[in-house]
């Protein structure tokens, strides 16, 4: 699926796509789509097509907040609000590591002022996340979510019929906290909501598998945000046909083309692990070396690692669709105020792929010559298609240390999306400025709800922590070779 990165990419049309939809070539217009977000991921723009925004200072890009720059048309004036940048080209410019479309290095950290503030004692450090197989977090949520909502509206019944309820939120094995109510009339019924008690989400029971902070709930929520505020492209979408980064050019992305880019990462090649490359016969790996992967996967679970990260979930569902119809996971207005239908983006016309199937980067050849697809997801015991992302989707309290130095969003300074661990043996540095430069250092700066998993593993002899650190570095990333 390599894209010459050369030429600049067409336009995606969301229309051409929904037709080949109703024409029946669900495949053709996933595969378009595909290729589609490939070369939108990789292509450095230029300022013809919008890349970049009016910094002011006659600037384009800053890798720096600059709320002091508010001036019509400058940085502080864009609409929406700029949180940062603009700072690359190209997506790829950051999401590089070890390969194209992964994480970064703390050489491409992004700073962000939400707030506005102009103080550089507030500003929050980002690290590049990793891109790989997107769709499979979406979906999780997407479930996770369902289950929630079922759960408030069976309890919202029994306060209509006795006054109050309580009810203990739990899916996929993950408790998430309680939600108490109590009715507040009758004929018609309403009912007060007391969320006091959810652990780790929001009120909207809408999980937020996306961004450190754990505050996107959509691959396309977060795409035309970093669109506009990493490379300063302003999506359609948000903006209309304004130009709300005054640099002279409108109609920077297309519905089409954020369909493509959300696509792609939704389905780009699922993190693997060297045990499975090895008994794929791709790479090496030696008996002393598997045992301690395996012992080191048992005492992850046993020092507490595995009551945040958890290791597996199942998907009832393994259809990932673009736009989803999940409340919660489609946008029912644009940000622009527009109808996504009168774009084409419809649910009858949804791009749809299964993330238990195969993934067009994973086709790769074994050594015998035959054609193997790591795409598939895993199967549990029982048969049923398991991801095994290490995240419990939960917000925690990670102690001050590692607090952000500013709460801009309301979320708690120092409150952080358990990180999906998928891949992580390849993915550093590690936590949300990349402050860590090796998994240990990660691991040890734990603390706040981590704090008596970090202690018991302090108190883990030298070789327990090292098998800890195997079994971490046996979550990586493969990328077949091309021709
Ligand atoms: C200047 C560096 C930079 C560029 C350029 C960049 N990103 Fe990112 N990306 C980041 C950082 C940093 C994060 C983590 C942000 C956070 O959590 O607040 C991130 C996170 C993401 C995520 C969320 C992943 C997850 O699992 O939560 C997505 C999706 C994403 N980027 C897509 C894109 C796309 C698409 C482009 C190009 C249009 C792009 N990024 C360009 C730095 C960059
Ligand atoms: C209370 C929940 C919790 C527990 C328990 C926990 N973690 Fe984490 N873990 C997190 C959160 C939240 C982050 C992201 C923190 C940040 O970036 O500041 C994280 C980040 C990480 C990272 C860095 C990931 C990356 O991509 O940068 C590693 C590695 C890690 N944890 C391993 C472990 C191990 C090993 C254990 C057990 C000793 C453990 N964790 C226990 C919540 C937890």
């Amino acid at each position: 699926m390599a894209a010459l990165a050369d030429e600049e990419p067409a336009p995606v049309d969301q229309h051409k796509l929904s037709r080949m939809i109703q024409n029946r070539e669900a495949t053709k217009a996933f595969l378009e789509a595909f290729s589609a977000g490939d070369e939108l991921t990789e292509f450095s723009f230029d300022a013809a097509r919008g890349v970049g925004a009016n910094i002011g200072e006659g600037r384009r890009f800053t890798r720096i907040p600059r709320a002091d720059l508010a001036d019509l048309s400058e940085w502080a004036s864009h609409f929406p609000k700029r949180e940062g940048g603009a700072n690359a080209t190209s997506c790829i410019a950051c999401h590089n590591a070890p390969i194209a479309n992964g994480a970064g290095d703390v050489a491409m950290n992004v700073l962000v002022d939400p707030a506005h503030t102009g103080d550089a004692t507030r500003y929050l450090e980002r690290n590049t996340l990793p891109l790989f197989a997107l769709g499979i977090p979406q979906r999780l949520a997407e479930e996770i979510s369902t289950d929630l909502y079922q759960q408030r509206d069976a309890a919202h019944q029994v306060a209509c019929t006795s006054g109050r309820a309580s009810v203990q939120l739990e899916s996929k094995g993950v408790d998430y906290g309680t939600l108490t109510l109590k009715r507040a009339s009758q004929d018609p019924c309403s009912v007060d909501t007391d969320s006091s008690g959810l652990s780790g989400i929001d009120p909207d029971l809408v999980i937020k598998p996306f961004g450190w902070k754990g505050n996107h709930a959509t691959i396309r929520g977060f795409t035309r945000n970093a669109a506009h505020n990493e490379l300063g492209l302003q999506a359609v979408e948000l903006v209309g046909d304004q130009d709300g980064d005054f640099d002279g050019v409108v109609n920077e992305l297309t519905v089409g083309d954020v369909t493509a880019l959300t696509v792609y990462m939704a389905a780009l090649e699922r993190p693997v692990t060297k045990i499975e490359l090895a008994d794929l016969g791709l790479i090496d790996l030696s008996g002393s070396e598997r045992t301690d992967i395996l012992a080191g996967e048992a005492l992850f679970a046993q020092t507490g690692c595995a009551s945040c990260h958890t290791p597996e979930m199942s998907l009832r569902d393994t259809t990932f669709k673009e736009p989803s119809e999940i409340p919660g996971f489609y946008d029912a207005r644009f940000p622009d105020g527009s109808d996504p239908n009168t774009h084409g983006l419809t649910v009858a016309s949804a791009i749809t792929f299964n993330l238990a199937g195969d993934q067009p980067n994973n086709s790769i050849e074994l050594l015998d010559g035959s054609i193997h697809h790591l795409g598939a997801m895993r199967q549990n015991t029982e048969g049923e298609p398991v991801a095994r992302w290490y995240t419990d989707f939960k917000r925690h309290d990670m102690g001050s240390d590692l607090a952000d130095p500013d709460d801009p969003l309301g979320l708690g300074a120092s409150m952080f999306l358990t990180r999906s661990l998928a891949g992580v043996g390849a993915t550093g540095p590690w936590l949300h400025d990349g402050r860590a430069t090796t998994l240990q250092e990660a691991i040890v700066s734990h603390a706040g709800d981590a704090s008596d998993s970090a202690t018991a593993y302090s108190h883990l002899s030298e070789s327990e922590q090292t098998k800890i650190v195997a079994f971490l570095e046996n979550l990586t990333i493969y990328k077949a070779v091309e021709e």
